[in-house]
């Protein structure tokens, strides 16, 4: 679906687009986001997961109104983790029960709101939190719908700040020790104000092997054999969450959904056989796999400088405040010159951003051509997910826009910032 091509000059062309005219007409850095790209990826998830399952789209990947909007039309529902992203969500439409609300340490204010709107539903990530929930929606009268997050011991292969089912983090509730256990029968004790749904875990992301999944699958329907057992409940839903892995460079083996799905289903079905359970409706909330590889970064090139027996530093004018993951994560990224083409040899390059400071890197090692010289515009691919919701205003640089582009036509979804909102933040 993607629509990345070549113009006869050699400039790249996304959508139909030029990035040349995209350049003049938003500037740069700007994130260009292939919609056509993007709605494809959601109806490949969709159709590989059927009826009778939901695709949760996690919203912290990136959030805006015009996503929410081709989100739904491309029916998938939507997974938010704090008041903002439920205030974008609710504000572009998204209906509340196609919302499942997360978290490790909801306000009181953001569990009402969340309540009040009828989210359909809350995955509840303590004991302390079980009984806020309970508690506002009995004082709104009415029974929220809940998931309990478990944390299943798994040990996800990726990057330590991702991995998300390894026993010594914050979220959710252990399945070691009869955390999880209790958490349940607490929420099945709250029975006025909670309505147990079933149960979720998320083991990281990032993720290109299925075996993690497997083993949370399993232990997870294991878990959901035994509240049968002590408390006689049959659970209805189970929530696998997100976290499978995009390319970013040429060795990354990206997954497809519908292997994904096969190999869920298959083991949820297995499991419930083997327990005697009838099968839960599955659900899983992918987002880096569906916004990640539908847009890049486009910049452009301001100095070159190449340091002799090491490598040429190429400064970008943007940074590690449009996209910190680098810094953040070591992650890797690939890059090429877009606003032409070049005959000349590559040069061994790394992509620095325009902040104060000497971690501010973009691409650490990367092959550009020789020729490569300021005002050249060059593109960082597969920055969709967690580069503009993770942006910054480190040294008061303002936030680039995000422009979406489809069939010849280049919209702005989110506009680039301006030294007046910077300044109407500071009352001082
Ligand atoms: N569900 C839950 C409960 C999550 O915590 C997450 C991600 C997802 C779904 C979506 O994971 P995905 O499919 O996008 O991998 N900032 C980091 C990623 C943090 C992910 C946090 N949770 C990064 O830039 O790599």
């Amino acid at each position: 679906a993607r629509t990345v091509e070549r113009r006869a000059d050699g400039v790249l062309t996304v959508g139909g687009v030029g990035v040349d005219r995209l350049a003049d007409t938003h500037g740069t850095p700007a994130y260009i986001l292939d919609e056509s790209d993007f709605r494809a990826r959601c109806r490949a998830w969709r159709q590989a997961f059927g009826d009778d399952a939901d695709v949760f789209y996690a919203g912290k990947a990136f959030l805006s109104r015009a996503v929410v909007r081709w989100l739904r039309e491309e029916g998938l529902n939507l997974d938010v983790c704090s008041g903002g992203e439920l205030a974008t969500a609710l504000a572009a439409g998204m209906p509340a029960s196609a919302i499942a609300f997360h978290g490790n340490n909801k306000s009181a204010a953001e569990i009402r709101r969340a309540v009040e709107a009828g989210v359909g539903r809350i995955v509840v990530d303590s004991y302390e939190e079980i009984d806020r929930v309970a508690a506002a929606a009995r004082e709104l009268g009415v029974r929220q719908p809940v998931l309990v997050r478990v944390t299943v011991g798994v040990e996800a292969h990726t990057h330590e700040f991702i991995a998300t089912a390894h026993e010594d983090q914050k979220f959710g509730l252990a399945l070691a020790g009869g955390t999880a256990l209790e958490g349940i029968r607490r929420v099945l004790a709250a029975e006025d104000g909670l309505e147990l749904l079933g149960v979720h875990s998320h083991i990281g992301s990032q993720i290109f092997d299925l075996a993690g999944f497997e083993v949370s699958a399993r232990r997870v329907v294991q878990l959901m054999g035994t509240v049968r057992d002590e408390f006689g409940v049959t659970l209805p839903e189970i929530d696998l969450g997100g976290g499978l892995g995009i390319a970013y460079t040429a060795g990354d083996d990206p997954l497809e959904p519908a292997d994904i799905a096969k190999t869920l289903r298959d083991i949820v079905e297995r499991e419930c056989a083997a327990a005697g359970l009838a099968v839960p409706r599955l659900s899983v909330e992918p987002g880096r796999a569906i916004i990640g590889p539908s847009a890049f970064t486009l910049y452009e090139v301001g100095t070159v400088k190449p340091l002799e027996g090491l490598r040429t530093y190429v400064s970008v004018d943007g940074g590690m405040s449009d996209n910190i993951r680098t810094a953040l994560y070591d992650a890797e990224y690939s890059v090429a010159l877009v606003s032409r083409t070049s005959e000349a040899l590559p040069m061994l390059v790394r992509v620095v951003g325009k902040h104060c400071e000497s971690g501010d890197i973009v691409v650490r090692d990367a092959y550009l051509p020789a020729d490569l010289a300021p005002g050249d515009l060059i593109a960082v691919a597969a920055t969709g997910a967690y580069c503009r919701s993770m942006a910054s205003n480190y040294n008061h640089v303002l936030r680039p826009p995000v422009v979406a582009v489809t069939e010849g036509e280049d919209r702005v979804i989110v506009r680039r910032e301006t030294e007046e909102d910077l300044l109407r933040l500071d009352v001082g």
